[in-house]
């Protein structure tokens, strides 16, 4: 149950239900450089997945490839059993996949209302009820939201589209804890209640492992263990010694 490694293509280790997001195969990358090689994973729906590993794992490479913007050479990505290669990220937009990237791509000179507006589509989440936080700041341009506050447009402009799979890279960056926790729970009650299937990308391994239901150790762009969190958490010491080099 714990290495992938070995397993042939197209075998993405299944969470609980059946899965929404399936990865199998993936061999990707930039040009003539392979990145990736042979990434299985998979997310079921309400389910929180989170892809931990060393800078330069890999990690936003396999985002990026199931929202189509990386080349993909051979294997994979499928989304309710239909792949998404080939198809424009815009398409895999509506598909119902939703990416909030590292950097978060609000603009600054649009208020909250004008972002929710531009994203909101029928079936999309109610975002102010996610974040209240949000309420008072609804006229507020997003260049002067605390980094918090922007985190919460982001992932609620995400949100606001009804996607089924929502990537999230890298949420807590530059965050006080407290913030990075609420989003956490927030993320994950969102999960559940609204049966998303939620891939996200973390630095913070022990917090993610405290949310998330299960997790995947990308090295060197394979990924080298899986598991579910308390598993992963149990097996950190080991994992951080054989494949994260500390
Ligand atoms: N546009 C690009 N062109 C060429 N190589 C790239 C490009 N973007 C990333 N890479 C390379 O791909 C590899 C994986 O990068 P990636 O950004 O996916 O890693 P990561 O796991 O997200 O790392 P980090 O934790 O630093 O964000 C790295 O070796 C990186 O240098
Ligand atoms: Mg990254």
């Amino acid at each position: 149950m714990t290495t992938t490694v070995s397993e042939p293509a197209g075998t993405a280790p299944a969470g609980a239900g059946s899965a929404v997001l399936e990865v199998a195969g993936l061999d990707a990358g930039y040009g003539p450089i392979q990145v990736l090689h042979g990434v299985d994973l998979s997310v079921s729906a309400g389910e929180l997945v989170c892809l931990l590993g060393p800078n330069g794992a890999g990690k936003t490479t396999t985002l990026l490839a199931c929202s189509g913007m990386v080349r993909v050479a051979s294997g994979d990505i499928r989304l309710d059993g239909r792949s998404l290669l080939r198809l424009s990220p815009h398409a895999i937009a509506r598909r119902k996949l939703a990416h909030v990237p590292e950097d978060r791509s609000l603009f600054p000179s649009l208020t909250v209302d004008e972002h929710l507006r531009l994203c909101a589509r029928p079936g999309g989440m109610d975002v102010l009820e996610l974040f209240p936080e949000l309420r008072k700041r609804r006229t507020k341009r997003a260049g002067v939201l605390s980094g918090g506050e922007q985190q919460m447009l982001a992932l609620g402009r995400a949100l606001a589209t009804g996607p089924r799979v929502l990537l999230v890279d890298e949420m807590s960056m530059g965050l006080a804890p407290v913030v990075v926790e609420r989003l956490f729970s927030a993320l994950q009650e969102i999960a559940v209640s609204a049966g998303l299937a939620v891939l996200m990308v973390e630095q913070h391994v022990h917090l993610a492992l405290r949310y998330a239901q299960r997790g995947y150790v990308l090295a060197g762009g394979r990924v080298r263990t899986h598991g579910t969190a308390a598993e992963l958490r149990e097996r950190w010491p080991e994992i951080e010694s054989s494949y994260l080099g500390r």
